[in-house]
């Protein structure tokens, strides 16, 4: 089945809302392609100004992080109502870098997956290796544990509406991207799990995105591949060039 490309930028913790705003408008014109569901995923700061400054564009807008509670006493955190209400469609969830400094396990990864399907959030699910898995070849397994533990009591019909990026962690911000061939024999392998977990038409439905170090120069033969459905941008999300990756094939 044809699955339209969705092509995601997690800006991290980059720009200010002056900056920001700055952005959305520097790229407004760059980002249009009716083949692509262009995504900005953007610092909790930002949101508001930049569901602002997208209204009326081709462009939805995703958190970077929630908590799994709706409101209480958790100093410093946001819930998904709160980033419903603001206008925010997406949100990634068990990205490397917050499984790594911030310590969230599949446990509350899964959670959270829960909470946002529960809540009307799409996840974007990120899983990946480290190189020492890639080196001794064990980032199959790993992998698949990564995805059978964060969708555990996630149903087929919501597998089908979200997204899962794979992110090798050896490719993040290194400018070391994964070849095509190894991209594509992970995002396969997703897929394979997903239908062996549910069924083919989940499997066909899901949309996988390979995330690590994509650029304008890579992104064509990436995104060529039968099984890859799009792109999480960190670097190249914050310049122009992420209009050359939305535009990938122009
Ligand atoms: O979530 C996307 C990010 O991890 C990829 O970062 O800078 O390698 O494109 P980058």
């Amino acid at each position: 089945m044809a699955r339209k490309k969705i092509i995601a930028g997690n800006w991290k913790m980059n720009m200010t809302p002056s900056q920001a705003v700055e952005l959305v408008n520097t790229l407004k014109d760059l980002v249009v392609n009716p083949d692509v569901d262009v995504v900005y995923c953007v610092p909790a700061i930002d949101i508001v100004p930049v569901v602002e400054a997208v209204k009326g564009s081709n462009v939805a807008v995703g958190a970077e992080n929630f908590y799994i509670e709706d409101k209480g006493a958790y100093t410093g955190e946001i819930s998904a109502p709160m980033l419903l209400d603001a206008g925010v469609k997406y949100v990634i969830i068990g990205h490397s870098e917050r499984r790594d400094y911030f310590k969230e396990d599949d446990a509350l990864l899964n959670k959270k997956v829960l909470k946002a399907f529960a809540s009307g959030l799409t996840p974007i699910l990120c899983c990946g290796e480290s190189l020492e898995l890639r080196e001794r070849n064990a980032y199959k397994d790993w992998i698949n544990l990564q995805i059978k533990a964060d969708l555990e009591g996630v149903t087929a019909d919501q597998v089908k509406t979200m997204v899962i990026a794979y992110e090798p962690i050896w490719a993040i911000g290194t400018g070391k991207t994964a070849t095509a061939d190894q991209a594509q024999e992970v995002c396969a392998m997703i897929r394979h799990t997903i239908a062996e977990m549910y069924d083919e038409a989940t499997a066909e439905a899901v949309r996988i995105q390979y995330g690590g170090s994509m650029n304008a120069g890579n992104a064509a033969e990436l995104l060529s591949k039968p099984d890859i459905d799009g792109g999480l941008i960190g670097g190249a999300a914050l310049k122009p060039d992420f209009g050359k990756i939305v535009n990938y094939n122009k």
